[in-house]
């Protein structure tokens, strides 16, 4: 849009800007600029328009783009001008991404260089190393402290080492994904040391109060998000003999945005990443940008726009580069971060799906998809420019933040069920042999969450103790099933390291007086290498669940009806245990994939005549596309056995080449 105000303000910052960016060849720069600069400044004046210095902020806004941009190597800016052209790339159901610490899957960022071919053998094509940034030796909430955004923590390596690694993964196809740990810093980074020091305008960068009074408000409406461990959502500092907005770890000081010298500051750092080679931007915890009294300080409708300011300045500088929204929230919540009121995403372009999630664990515990649909069907429709991360479990707990209207509407009540479930996955129900522990538990509130890893949940701990063959095979089976899910459901599949060789709980925590306080280090597995080689060994179950979610992965990415387009559609099977949806490729209807999961241990079966006369599907010709064989049939019911899914279609493609 032409606007007369901004365009004339564009100007004469460029005529300020620095001498040194003015001389250069920005062609690119300016053309996406002048695209941009609208909306850059409508926000920037929203947000910050009131503040006597808005314009000289605003000059280095620019000034911090174009520097980046500058800087930005030739073969990232040709990356960037590629991924213009084909701007749907990141919908395709070839992207397969693993979620991994470096230190926990290969010592450091070297040795997961040495284990890419192990990652490429799965069929992974996208990788996210969680956090690298320099952290305090001690307690750093597993690297979510930062204490210095430009540099890489030695114990997992350099920048050199990153740059080797995302060089590296380019070559094999694969895309790296760094985190950005955007809503606060370490308490040992500089800005926190200088505000400590008494400097205001570090001071400033924080939410720092001399008394109580401003804490206690806030306290009265925002949640704990670590009961146990650290209550409250506020740190008294004894040199500074302040308090300091904590709202995670006491040593994690919440950065504060209404200065736009912080947003300024985080572009910076975000674009300094992009420019290291990071093809996706994992921004954590951005539910949390806003804090405003007489709110949860969570969902807040400044936090979005931080995050559109955020996108516009990084498709001029580095528009190849995607953001993650981490975002756990509810569901109706989670769809906001791809924007609003929009086709095409204008905050974050991913965002990790935490309702499915959740609602997979749940048909597991109840082997009933009442919920799971309900949930399913609760959910806005996505942009079409946007997709999900689908993930079974990854390195925090699982939060069972489904809607309560929908717990209701599947029949149960609310406080119940999630007492239930949570008494499920730590084995305290009867019928259960899952590993988990309570994590956050909140004794004000109810409110509890779990830990553990996705072979132990799933069982096969328990099972392997005793074992006991037949509970082995159902956990593995149990383990596809949910794999299944998130391989066909729409959006990009994200596995947790360890997950595909059934990487049981990791007790190992609780010797470390850093760890001992957080149970989410039960599911953040040292790779044990011993027991990946068993992928070898024909019948272990390290061996069924590799080769079972290799083969699965190269049966998805040759689906083009797994890719994401809005092209799925529940089916009412008619049973309760069933969970059943249509893909279908949107350039080719015929193309259409029926997707049947049984989360009961015992056999189903499915009425096909629900299916009405859809398609062009013939009953008889059946074929599940993943086993490549015939499924079941009694007349016009399918058979589903336990734990089982199918991937159908009615047309006879060459499976053996998977
Ligand atoms: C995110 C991370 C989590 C961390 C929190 C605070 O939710 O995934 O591990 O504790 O942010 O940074």
């Amino acid at each position: 849009m032409y606007e007369q105000v901004s365009h004339s303000l564009l100007n004469e910052i460029l005529d300020e800007v620095k001498s040194e960016i003015r001389d250069r060849d920005l062609r690119h720069f300016y053309t996406r600029l002048g695209a941009n600069f609208y909306v850059i400044h409508q926000l920037f004046n929203h947000l910050y328009g009131k503040r006597e210095d808005f314009r000289e902020q605003l000059i280095r806004l620019v000034e911090v783009m174009a520097t980046r941009y500058v800087q930005r190597h030739v073969s990232l800016k040709q990356l960037d001008s590629e991924r213009e052209k084909d701007h749907n790339w990141f919908l395709s159901q070839e992207w397969v991404g693993m979620a991994l610490y470096a230190d926990g899957f290969a010592d450091n960022l070297q040795g997961v260089e040495s284990k890419l071919h192990y990652l490429q053998e799965l069929g992974i094509n996208m990788l996210h190393v969680m956090p690298v940034m320099v952290c305090p030796e001690g307690a750093s909430d597993g690297g979510y402290a930062v204490s210095d955004f430009r540099n890489v923590d030695p114990r997992v390596g350099s920048l050199d080492a990153i740059n080797t690694l995302s060089a590296s993964a380019r070559k094999r196809g694969m895309l790296l994904i760094l985190d950005m740990v955007l809503n606060h810093t370490s308490d040992q980074h500089e800005w926190a040391q200088r505000a400590r020091a008494g400097e205001q305008k570090y001071q400033d960068y924080y939410y720092i109060f001399d008394n109580r009074d401003v804490p206690d408000m806030f306290e009265e409406t925002m949640p704990e998000i670590f009961p146990e461990s650290s209550p409250g959502n506020f740190t008294w500092d004894e040199q500074m003999q302040k308090w300091v907005m904590t709202v995670f770890n006491s040593y994690q000081w919440d950065l504060d945005y209404s200065n736009p010298a912080v947003f300024i500051e985080m572009l910076d750092n975000n674009l300094f990443w992009a420019n290291q080679g990071a093809d996706i931007l994992r921004l954590d915890a951005v539910a949390f940008l806003w804090k405003k009294i007489g709110t949860t300080c969570q969902n807040e409708r400044e936090a979005h726009l931080i995050l559109q300011l955020m996108k516009d300045c990084c498709q001029v500088t580095a528009p190849g580069v995607l953001f993650i929204a981490e975002a756990i929230v509810a569901p109706v919540e989670i769809a906001k971060y791809f924007g609003e009121d929009a086709v095409i995403a204008k905050e974050c372009e991913i965002a990790y799906n935490a309702t499915y999630m959740a609602l997979l664990w749940d048909a597991l515990a109840t082997k009933n998809t009442q919920l799971l649909r309900q949930g399913i069907q609760s959910l806005p429709t996505k942009l079409d420019r946007a997709t999900w991360l689908n993930y079974l479990r990854c390195h925090d707990d699982i939060g069972l933040g489904f809607d309560d209207a929908d717990i209701v509407r599947a029949g149960y009540q609310p406080l119940a069920h999630r007492q239930f479930l949570v008494d499920y996955f730590t084995g305290q129900y009867d019928d259960s042999i899952a590993r988990g522990q309570p994590f956050g538990v909140n004794h004000k509130t109810g409110d509890a969450r779990i830990s553990g890893s996705l072979a132990s949940l799933a069982g096969l701990e328990s099972a392997m103790e005793t074992s006991d063959d037949l509970e082995i095979e159902k956990s593995v089976k149990v383990i596809l099933l949910l794999h299944s899910m998130i391989c066909s459901f729409g959006g990009i599949p994200l596995l947790y390291y360890g997950d595909e060789i059934g990487t049981l709980n990791n007790y190992g925590y609780m010797q470390d007086d850093n760890k001992v306080g957080d149970n989410r280090w039960m599911h953040r597995p040292n790779m044990d290498w011993e027991k990946a080689e068993r992928r070898h060994q024909h019948g272990t179950p390290e061996q069924q669940i590799f080769d079972g979610l290799k083969k699965m992965i190269a049966v998805r990415k040759g689906i083009p009806a797994f890719a994401d387009f809005n092209n799925r559609e529940l089916v009412d099977a008619e049973n309760p245990h069933l969970f059943v949806f249509w893909r279908t490729d949107p350039f080719m209807p015929l193309g259409s994939i029926l997707v049947v999961c049984n989360f009961d241990d015992s056999p189903q079966y499915m009425d096909l005549t629900v299916l009405g006369n859809r398609g062009m599907f013939e009953y008889g010709n059946l074929r599940d596309i993943f086993s490549g064989e015939s499924p079941r049939l009694f007349k016009d019911q399918l058979v589903v056995p336990p734990f089982h899914f199918y991937w159908l279609t009615d047309e006879r493609p060459d499976v053996s080449s998977f």
